[in-house]
């Protein structure tokens, strides 16, 4: 990988501390969209890991979207959108998960992801994994194949990789 790459993510990504909750380090990717070339890059970086591996993406709520669109257009598969919990029509199939407080839920319109489907599951950050292993069991259930993990950013220390590896499946992150 672009060691020009990093050096220029590291560069855009603002991190603020205390939001949104004190103690939390939180990493803002939205000065990315400012520069389209590095943008660019980042699509090409993550396009390049996925292409002809996986029959389609999937991407988390909402910042997820914001690279993974882009990355199915890249390689040519289907884009199927995991939503949090009330805002898709039925029918859905449906995840929980618990939260460091409380717990949530995700859906997926039923139907998208066809059986035996290799896919790479996409989202912008992995922390505590939480978000993404409720996805991973998702795409599962439909009886696809969770065959990639891809970030922009892994945060070291809270085991969102280790709770990722029953998957079996590659991971990538161009930033820790
Ligand atoms: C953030 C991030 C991941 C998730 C990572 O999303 O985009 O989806 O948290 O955390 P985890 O690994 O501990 O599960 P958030 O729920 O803040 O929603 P957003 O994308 O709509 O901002
Ligand atoms: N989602 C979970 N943890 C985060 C962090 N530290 N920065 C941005 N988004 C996050």
């Amino acid at each position: 990988m672009s060691a020009d790459l990093v050096q220029r993510l590291e560069n855009a990504i603002e991190t603020v501390p205390n939001f949104p909750h004190d103690g939390i380090m939180f990493r803002d990717i939205t000065p990315i969209f400012l520069d389209h070339l590095l943008y660019a890059d980042v699509i090409l970086n993550l396009a390049e890991f996925s292409r002809g591996k996986v029959d389609a993406v999937c991407g988390i709520e909402s910042r997820g979207y914001l690279f993974g669109i882009a990355v199915a257009v890249a390689i040519g598969v289907p884009f199927i959108l995991i939503r949090k919990k009330g805002k898709l029509p039925p029918p859905f199939v449906a995840e929980k998960y618990d939260l460091e407080y409380g717990s949530a839920e995700i859906e997926m319109r039923e139907g998208q992801l066809k059986p035996g489907q290799r896919v790479l599951i996409h989202d912008d950050l992995l922390a505590t994994g939480g978000t993404t292993e409720a996805a991973a069991r998702l795409v599962q259930k439909q009886g696809a194949t969770v065959s990639q993990f891809s970030f922009l950013i892994g945060l070291r220390g809270l085991q969102g990789e280790q709770k990722l590896a029953q998957f079996d499946a590659e991971i990538h992150k161009i930033l820790e």
